[in-house]
């Protein structure tokens, strides 16, 4: 155990599986309390008891990101559970494929309401514990998709591109006040999200990846680890990209 968030109390959105879990799993053993916050219970049950089976501090909750009053339940037992909240991790979001002609008005809604309204629920419900902390960050998991396009993802641009200004906005507001808002651009990166993807896609998105491979889930944890930490204090409405080299060649 090496102790570089040592004292934080995270909450992590989707920390059952894939990016959250990483997160989850590398903030423990850098010495935060960490809580998953998943609808996936039983995934969220194993998470944890990985964490625990390494002798990291985890806990699991529901939640549900694009429900308040699932967010409030949540917090409201971190609090409780941990005595308070230095770290907000909102990494819950959802793909699915899907162009102006094929996605429908119902598969736009949902994309927004997870990957978009999720962020904003999550960090209008954290916020007035983080600034009890005096000293606390919000990293947002966007992706590279919320910066440039493709011809076949058209709701998930628009939730994730929204993710990138927000977390701007974000950080503007609570500079002065305790709160660091950073996001990670994650390239494409080895989890179930991935799993609709169709093969051309897959291998349009790897020809187009200078390092000429997908990344590993802890290729996101240690930049989220170093953005949640105490050695980014004077970071803040960053954008970190960990990709590959993907938006360099764009
Ligand atoms: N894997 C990639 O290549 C990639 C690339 C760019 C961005 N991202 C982003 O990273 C984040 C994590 O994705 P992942 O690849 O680990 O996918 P994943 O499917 O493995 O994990 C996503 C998690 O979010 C949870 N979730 C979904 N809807 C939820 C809701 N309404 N409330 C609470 N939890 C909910 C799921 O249960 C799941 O555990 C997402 O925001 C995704 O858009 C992933």
């Amino acid at each position: 155990m090496a102790n570089r968030l040592a004292g934080k109390i995270a909450l992590i959105s989707g920390g059952a599986s894939g990016l959250g879990a990483a997160q989850a799993t590398l903030y423990a053993r850098e010495g935060a309390r960490v809580f998953i916050g998943d609808l996936q219970e039983e995934l969220g049950a194993q998470t944890v008891a990985a964490i625990r089976g390494e002798g990291g501090q985890a806990q699991f909750v529901r939640l549900d990101v694009t429900d308040t009053a699932s967010w409030q339940a949540a917090v409201a037992r971190v609090v409780s559970d941990f005595g308070g909240l230095t770290t907000l991790v909102n990494n819950a979001g959802i793909f699915h494929p899907g162009g102006i002609e094929a996605e429908t008005e119902q598969g736009w809604s949902q994309m927004i309401a997870v990957n978009q309204t999720g962020v904003f629920l999550g960090m209008k419900t954290a916020v007035p514990e983080l600034l009890k902390s005096g000293n606390a960050a919000i990293v947002n998991i966007s992706s590279l998709f919320g910066l440039i396009g493709s011809p076949d993802a058209i709701s998930y641009h628009a939730s994730k591109a929204a993710v990138r200004v927000m977390s701007k906005g974000a950080a503007l507001e609570f500079a002065k006040r305790g709160i660091r808002v950073n996001t990670i651009f994650p390239g494409q990166i080895r989890t179930p999200i991935l799993a609709d993807i169709t093969p051309e896609q897959d291998a349009a998105i790897k020809a187009g990846i200078p390092m000429g491979d997908v990344g590993d889930p802890m290729d996101i944890a240690h930049g989220s680890l170093y953005l949640a930490s105490d050695e980014a204090k004077y970071v803040s409405g960053a954008e970190l990209w960990i990709d590959g080299g993907w938006y360099a060649a764009c």
